[in-house]
């Protein structure tokens, strides 16, 4: 294993490098941490070819290039920007989480999975899911993890369908998924895809309800709901910040609360700056990587 400083330079294209991954990436065993703000996709490569040059290969592995921002398609591509700037054998890791989103989502995910393998006997093959803040960054990677597992998913628009028929053509196009985009504005509208839903994802934004007493009511094939909002009130009401595959009041369904989710995601991050630390290889993590880890913790 390298015993080169581990060195990681956190880029960010908003005006800030969330403090949150920052503590991360310390508590993880980084050494020496380099936040970079508003930087644009063209910048990529010359920053991470200034970083591979100055140490020779086998020192690549201990250097990092962490991806924030909130923009999950941004990050992609400066994840991809990175990956193609690196000279053989010089070379680095790359870790994308915008917004804490992958790691989030692959958390929620994976909470859900459990719930439903332990207490249905079932995974996510043709499983409908409906997804509440579609446009959300934590709402976009859930649905694409889903749906690579073979679930059916609907993405649910709160205000003009043509946003999230816009999120289902890029997850179309970049990982080749179907996603129903459905509107979801009218009460009418709302209560056929609760009724419809066996599993429902609540990822609008803190402090926005999307689902009341009331409308959990038509929930009747409902199996789990799973909640990311821990700013009250709860994206679901009646959801419980702690609750992991408990009976969710008003409905037959279970619930999986945001703190419940938060602890996976917790270790989902942490764990993959420590593979990025340890590997002998350079990587590049994603939200599939992310899931692969969070599934490896509800075990
Ligand atoms: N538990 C955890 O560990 C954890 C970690 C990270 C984030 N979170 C939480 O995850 C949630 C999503 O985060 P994010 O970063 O994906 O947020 P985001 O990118 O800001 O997305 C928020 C989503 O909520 C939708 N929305 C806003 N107002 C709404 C309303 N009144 N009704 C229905 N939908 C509405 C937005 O739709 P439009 O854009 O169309 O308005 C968007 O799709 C937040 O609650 C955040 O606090 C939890």
């Amino acid at each position: 294993m390298s015993d080169a400083t581990p060195i990681l330079h956190m880029l960010s294209p908003q005006k800030h490098m969330s403090p949150f991954d920052v503590n991360m990436a310390a508590d993880a065993g980084y050494k020496v941490i380099i936040p970079y703000i508003n930087v644009t996709l063209e910048e990529v490569t010359p920053l991470v070819q200034d970083a591979i040059f100055s140490r020779p290969p086998d020192y690549g592995v201990r250097t990092g290039f962490f991806i924030g921002g909130k923009d999950a398609i941004l990050a992609l591509d400066m994840m991809e920007a990175a990956r193609k700037a690196l000279v053989p054998p010089f070379q680095l890791s790359v870790f994308a989480d915008p917004a804490g989103s992958f790691t989030t989502a692959a958390a929620m995910v994976a909470c859900v999975e459990r719930v439903l393998r332990f207490k249905f006997g079932r995974g996510w093959k043709g499983t409908r899911i409906a997804v509440f803040g579609a446009t959300g960054v934590v709402g976009f990677a859930s649905s694409i993890i889903t749906a690579l597992e073979g679930a059916q998913v609907r993405l649910v628009a709160h205000r003009g369908v043509e946003r999230v028929i816009k999120s289902a053509a890029v997850s179309k196009e970049r990982f080749g998924v179907d996603l129903e985009a459905v509107a979801g504005e009218t009460e009418d509208q709302k209560r056929q895809i609760i009724e419809d839903a066996e599993v429902i994802f609540a990822a609008a934004a803190a402090g926005v309800q999307v689902i009341s007493k009331e409308q959990k009511a038509f929930a009747k094939n409902l199996l789990v709901a799973a909640d990311v909002n821990a700013v009250p009130p709860p994206g679901v009401e009646g959801m419980e910040l702690f609750m992991n595959g408990e009976p969710l009041p008003d409905c037959n369904a279970l619930g999986v609360g945001p703190l419940a989710i938060g602890d996976i995601k917790y270790k989902t991050e942490s764990g993959l700056f420590k593979q990025m630390l340890a590997s002998d290889e350079a990587l590049s993590l994603d939200f599939r990587h992310a899931f692969a880890l969070a599934r490896q913790l509800v075990a």
